[in-house]
């Protein structure tokens, strides 16, 4: 019996290596060479510039991958563009046969892709084989449904036309199946960069694309660095940016795109804790870490790099933790019994190597298992550092290595403090067995997945994606297909319109569709109707108080006839600071759904009281007549109505995945959000963009309509007499070319909406990138807010919202 015990103890394991050479003949019998899948077909680069892939394991070159330049870019997007009309009237069904097809073809290679994913990524065969293949078949099968259910499912929307995508190493076919699956499902076409130290796995699945006959030109894959990158980014014909890479990258791909009219998603780095309280299952934590932050070596977006542990604890978990870390096999990555493969380049390992001296430097303790690791390829070993200050590099940078930091924390209350001590917020995991607990903690992290009990663990049913600097959009579910349609009849691209807000405050240009109906005055005098508010000095509404602008001005707002009605602040640079603050302190999120509908309502309640005050008003200043403006405020009410009735109807879902887990998809308020309204129907662009963003939890920052801001001044008072928090609304009058771009470049907000029909809306895409807030623009076109369909409605709701998945295993 002992024997048998010891036998386990001291068994080493043998080596088991998969078999590498079919891999190996396909590699030879494209003499290692590999080409561009440009429109079904195989070509050079244009270039004839080629650079050369390695297995990270052993450093030894595997292929020549081309460099495809402008010419071969722009050929790639000409034959997704040329196969755009047949693959949208393929219809549903038809576009469904193809993804099952593509799913059949993955899973009947999908040993050979795992042995060419090991190969060229380092990343070893078991996770290669039983994680990222399946996944990949997974979400080809997830998708083909998507696909047949698309035009009942997103009814009134469209594919957005040729999409770009660009992808990372880590994950290299499962990333192209994420970006590739729903594209195509939706019903676009699309041009593909793999990253260049793992094209190989893309090139195989187009020649699987080519043998089953896949229509020329639906798929298409540009091989080569960020320069090629850059191409696909700027080339004109392309309608959707997709990318999964670095935050850097994620930023200039953000700037570039500014202002071209081009839809965006970004899934960019982590910093993720994993939180440990001390009622946790230890051992269960201790392979959670293993999964966490050795999983790939610990070059996963969400991998768990931050542990934060409850003090109590945290000594029993590090002694656990070193144990199996010395326990851990490293090596061939096509051993089947290595947990740990290869860094994917000497480049990233330089980053780990460096950024592990900065932690030393910067006083913290390191801690590698005994053992040596492999002599040949890039090899690091996984490491625990510990007396880490949360301020220092290797607690807030993303190392993207198997290098784990650790943290204490006393209460509940701290690990949410430090767990968002970060400028990420791409996933999150919580280990504990007080369920309450944990969700009581989950919806105060901010990320967009949180793992209770679990880890790293992924399917095509639930979204995936960050808040604040990890990017935005998801990617998998219905969340992720509405990153691949667009609101039909909407224009694509966006308006040329000079950059700038063309009116100026001070001198309104004269309204034209005044028609005589506008209410008289005498001459030399203000607007004499009773009810208008005549010559009254607004001041700006900040943290439910009227303040005066902080430089003291005040602008003439006048009359469609010329006429002076009033004044109001001007508002600068220091106001917005002071209103997001305001927005900031607000308590509204905690509050419920119920209490905001019915703040809501009771603001449609108090408008409704003066809406001859405000018809008037309306009148006065745009020359509309007068039961045309009376017909705006009327709208208005009703619309807000229409979000008060949401305010408690926006659900979120539970995802069927099939672990056994619920996945509860939450749908959460972005935060502060600016709004900068229009000229077109002051009070109700206001009312129609402000408010779904308060009914779902939002504060707001707005910029009223510049030329006619006394609807917004005039709101103050119902806002005043309506229950609603001060803070949750607040209102900067001014210059609309002067406000923007402080609201853009702000770090505290974390949203921005410009329905302005000019063109500073590049300006906030482009200032938005700081922090990657949020942006939502009409590309400079007008809005017609009387239009209910470009309104209102659900895509203001997915606007003002962001989803947060959890999940939660059960079963002992
Ligand atoms: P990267 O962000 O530079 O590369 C990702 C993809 O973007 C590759 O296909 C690359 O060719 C392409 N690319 C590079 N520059 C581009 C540009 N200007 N325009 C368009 N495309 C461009 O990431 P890299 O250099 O491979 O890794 C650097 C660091 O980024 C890693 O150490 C890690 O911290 C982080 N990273 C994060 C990933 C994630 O999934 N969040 C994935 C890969 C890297």
């Amino acid at each position: 019996m002992s024997r048998v015990a010891e036998l386990f103890e001291t068994l080493e394991y043998g080596p088991a290596p998969e078999n590498a050479a079919p891999v190996i003949a396909w590699l030879d019998a494209h003499e290692r060479s590999m080409r561009l899948w440009i429109g079904g077909a195989w070509q050079s680069a244009r270039t004839g510039e080629s650079f050369e892939t390695l297995n990270p394991a052993t450093g030894r070159p595997l292929a020549r991958i081309a460099q495809a330049g402008e010419s071969d870019v722009d050929a790639a997007v000409g034959a997704a563009r040329a196969a755009l009309p047949a693959w949208q009237n393929l219809g549903d069904h038809g576009r469904a046969r193809w993804l099952y097809a593509m799913a059949r073809q993955v899973l009947k290679h999908a040993r050979f892709f795992a042995v060419l994913e090991s190969i060229d990524n380092g990343k070893p065969i078991r996770e290669s084989r039983d994680i990222d293949i399946p996944l990949v078949a997974r979400h080809f099968y997830h998708h083909a449904g998507w696909a047949q259910l698309r035009s009942t499912e997103f009814e009134g929307y469209e594919p957005v036309g040729v999409v770009g995508q660009i992808i990372p190493w880590n994950f290299p076919l499962l990333m192209l199946a994420w970006k590739i699956a729903p594209a195509l499902a939706a019903g676009n076409t699309v041009v593909l960069k793999p990253a260049e130290f793992t094209s190989l796995s893309a090139l195989r699945f187009a020649e699987l694309c080519e043998e089953i006959g896949l229509p020329a030109g639906v798929v298409n894959i540009v091989t080569g660095d960020g320069r090629t990158g850059e191409l696909i980014v700027r080339h004109p014909h392309v309608d959707k940016i997709a990318f999964t890479g670095s935050t850097e990258v994620g930023r200039l791909i953000r700037t570039a795109t500014a202002g071209t009219g081009k839809k965006l998603s970004l899934e960019l780095g982590g910093k993720s804790p994993f939180i440990v309280f001390d009622d946790a299952d230890l051992d269960s934590v201790v392979e959670g870490v293993v999964d966490a932050i050795w999983f790939n070596q610990g070059q996963v977006c969400c991998a768990g790099s931050r542990i934060l542990v409850q003090e109590g604890v945290a000594d029993h978990l590090v002694a656990r933790l070193k144990a199996r870390m010395e326990r851990l096999r490293m090596g061939d990555p096509l051993d089947k019994a290595v947990d740990i493969g290869a860094i994917v380049a000497p480049v990233q390992l330089q980053k780990i190597e460096e950024l592990v001296r900065r932690g030393a430097d910067e006083g913290a303790a390191i801690w590698q298992p005994s053992w040596s690791r492999p002599q040949e390829g890039f090899f690091f070993p996984p490491t625990l550092c510990t007396d880490v200050a949360p301020s220092s590099t290797i607690a807030q940078v993303e190392i993207f290595g198997p290098v784990v930091v650790l943290m204490t924390f006393r209460t509940p209350a701290e690990s949410v403090q430090l767990a968002n001590n970060t400028r990420y917020g791409l996933a999150a995991s919580i280990w504990t067995e007080n369920i309450n607990l944990a969700l009581d903690i989950a919806p105060q992290v901010k990320a967009g997945t949180v793992w209770v009990n679990c880890t790293n663990v992924f399917d095509a049913a639930s979204g995936f994606g960050g808040y604040r600097e990890s990017g935005f959009g998801r990617e998998g579910g219905r969340e992720g297909m509405w990153e691949y349609l667009r609101p039909g009849g909407q224009r694509g691209g966006a308006a040329s319109l000079p950059a700038q807000a063309t009116s100026s405050i001070a001198e309104p240009a004269r309204a034209s569709t005044n028609d005589g109906a506008t209410p008289t005055a005498p001459a030399g005098s203000q607007v004499s109707m009773t009810g208008v508010p005549l010559d009254r000095t607004h001041k700006l509404y900040i943290g439910g108080r009227q303040v005066r602008p902080d430089q003291g001005y005040s602008t003439i707002v006048r009359g469609a006839d010329g006429r002076r009605l009033g004044e109001v602040g001007a508002g600068n640079r220091k106001d917005v600071r002071e209103a997001v603050e305001a927005a900031h302190r607000a308590a509204w999120a905690g509050q419920t759904a119920h209490a905001r509908a019915q703040v809501l309502y009771y603001i449609a309640e108090n408008l409704d009281a003066r809406r001859g005050e405000f018809a008037t008003l309306i009148a006065a200043q745009t020359g509309a007549p007068t039961a045309a403006a009376a017909a705006e405020v009327e709208t208005a009410v009703q619309r807000i109505f229409t979000w008060a009735a949401w305010a408690d109807k926006w659900d979120g879902a539970v995802h069927q995945t099939p672990l056994r887990n619920v996945t509860l998809a939450m749908p959460e308020p972005i935060g502060v959000i600016g709004v900068v309204c229009g000229d077109a129907d002051p009070l109700l662009g206001l009312v129609s963009a402000v408010l779904p963003a308060i009914a779902t939890g939002n504060r707001t920052v707005v910029v009223p309509s510049q030329r006619w801001p006394l609807a917004a001044t005039e709101l103050y008072h119902v806002l005043d007499t309506s229950d609603l928090p001060g803070g949750v609304i607040n209102i900067v009058t001014g210059a609309r070319a002067e406000l923007t771009p402080v609201l853009a470049a702000h770090d505290d907000v974390d949203g921005l909406w410009y329905f302005a029909a000019d063109g500073g809306f590049a300006d906030v895409e482009r200032l938005a990138a700081g922090n990657m807030k949020r942006t939502w623009t009409s590309n400079g076109h007008a809005r017609d807010w009387h239009d209910a369909r470009q309104s209102e409605g659900r895509e203001f709701l997915r606007h003002a919202t962001q989803v947060k998945n959890i999940w939660i295993p059960y079963g002992e």
